[in-house]
C-alpha cells in the first residue's frame, strides 16, 4: 500500500503543514550536540507492502546539505537499515526521486535551506508506484510500458554509407533524450497517480516523450501512430500539464510531445486530407501491422478491448 501524504489535496503546493503526520515518533541521532545546537528533523516514510508509518528523525543541521545528505547520515546512525535508492548524488540517474513535503523531487538536488525552516522535512515514496521498502518503489510499471510499441527502425544509409538529419530533427529529439527516468512524471500525473485500474492501457508522459522521439525521427521507418491511439491510452490525458511543472530537465513534455503526438495520432485516423494524400503518395514507413511486430512483448488490454 502506497502512503497517502497528501490527504486528497493536488500532488503539487501543498500547504507543507499538512505533511506532517501525526502519529510519528522521534528517534534521536546519538551524534546530536549536547549543547542543543542546530538541528533538522526528517520525517521519513517506513513501511513496506504490508503498511507502514512516518517516523521522525531529529539529526544535527550541517550547512550546505541537501536531503540525500541527511538520509545518508541517517542511515549510517539511527537507521541502518533505511532503504533508500541513489546513484549518482548529481542529478544525473534519478534514482533518489521521492515526495518532499508533498511535492515530488530528487533528493540529491534539493537543499535543505530551501526547505521550511523549523518544521520536520516530510519525505515519502513516490506514490503512484508499490512500495518495496521504505522510500524505495517498484518502478517496473515504465519498463513494461516502454516496450509496448516497437523500437527504433532505421532506414539504410545513404549511398555513401552516412545517416544525414536536419539539425532541427536532431535538436528535437536531444530535448527528449535529456530525460533521467526520475519517473516523477508518472508520479504526477493523476490518470494513474490516482487510479491504479489505468495503469493497464496508459503508458504516461514519460512514455509519450518517448514515443514522441521515435515517431519524429526522420530516420525511422515504423508508422505507431495506430499502436499508440489503441495501446498507449493517450487520449487520458488531458494537457494539465503537471508533468512539464516536476520536470527536472526542464523538458516541455505537453507542448513538444504530448500535444504534437495528439495531433499525429488524430490525423492518422481522422483527418480525410491526411488519409487521401497517403492512398496517393508512396507510403514510406510500415504499417501499423507490420510495426506491431517489433512489438510482440504487449499483452495489456486496450482501452477499447475493455
Ligand atoms: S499533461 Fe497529461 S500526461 Fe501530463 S500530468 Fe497532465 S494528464 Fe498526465
Ligand atoms: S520526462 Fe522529466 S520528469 Fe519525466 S522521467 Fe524524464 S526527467 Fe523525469
Ligand atoms: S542520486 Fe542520481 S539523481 Fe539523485
Amino acid at each position: 500500500m502506497s502512503p497517502d501524504t497528501t490527504a486528497g489535496a493536488s500532488p503539487v503546493n501543498q500547504d507543507v503543514s499538512l505533511q506532517v503526520p501525526a502519529q510519528a515518533h522521534l528517534e534521536t541521532h546519538p551524534g546530536l550536540s549536547p549543547d542543543g545546537g542546530p538541528s533538522v528533523t526528517l520525517s521519513i516514510w517506513r513501511g513496506d507492502p504490508g503498511g507502514g508509518a512516518f517516523v521522525e528523525y531529529q539529526m544535527p543541521a550541517i550547512e550546505g546539505e541537501v536531503v540525500l545528505d541527511v538520509v545518508h547520515r541517517v542511515q549510517a546512525g539511527p537507521a541502518p537499515d533505511l532503504a533508500c535508492r541513489w546513484n549518482c548524488k548529481a542529478g544525473k540517474c534519478g534514482s533518489c526521486s521521492a515526495e518532499i513535503n508533498g511535492k515530488p523531487g530528487l533528493m540529491c538536488m534539493t537543499r535543505m535551506d530551501q526547505l521550511p525552516q523549523g518544521v520536520p522535512v516530510v519525505v515519502a515514496p513516490l506514490r503512484t508506484f508499490p512500495v518495496i521498502r521504505d522510500l524505495v518503489t517498484d518502478v517496473s510499471f515504465n519498463y513494461t510500458m516502454a516496450r509496448q510499441l516497437p523500437p527504433f527502425a532505421p532506414r539504410p544509409a545513404g549511398p555513401d554509407g552516412i545517416y544525414r538529419m536536419m539539425q532541427i530533427d536532431v535538436e528535437r529529439g536531444q530535448e527528449f533524450r535529456k530525460c533521467i527516468e526520475c519517473f516523477m512524471c508518472q508520479d504526477v500525473c493523476h490518470v494513474i497517480r490516482d487510479h491504479e485500474e489505468n495503469k493497464a492501457f496508459y503508458a504516461g508522459p514519460r512514455m509519450f516523450i518517448r514515443y514522441m522521439e521515435l515517431e519524429s525521427h526522420p530516420l525511422d521507418t515504423n508508422d505507431r501512430r495506430e499502436l499508440i491511439r489503441r495501446r498507449t491510452g493517450l487520449s487520458l490525458c488531458n494537457i494539465t500539464k503537471c508533468c512539464t511543472e516536476v520536470c527536472p530537465e526542464g523538458i516541455h513534455i505537453t507542448d513538444n510531445a504530448i500535444i504534437p503526438l495528439k495531433e499525429r495520432v488524430v490525423d492518422a485516423s481522422y483527418d480525410p486530407v491526411a488519409w487521401l494524400g497517403r492512398k496517393i503518395l508512396r507510403r514510406t514507413k510500415r504499417s501499423a501491422a507490420e510495426a506491431a511486430a517489433d512489438a510482440p512483448a504487449f499483452s495489456s488490454p486496450t482501452r477499447e478491448d475493455r
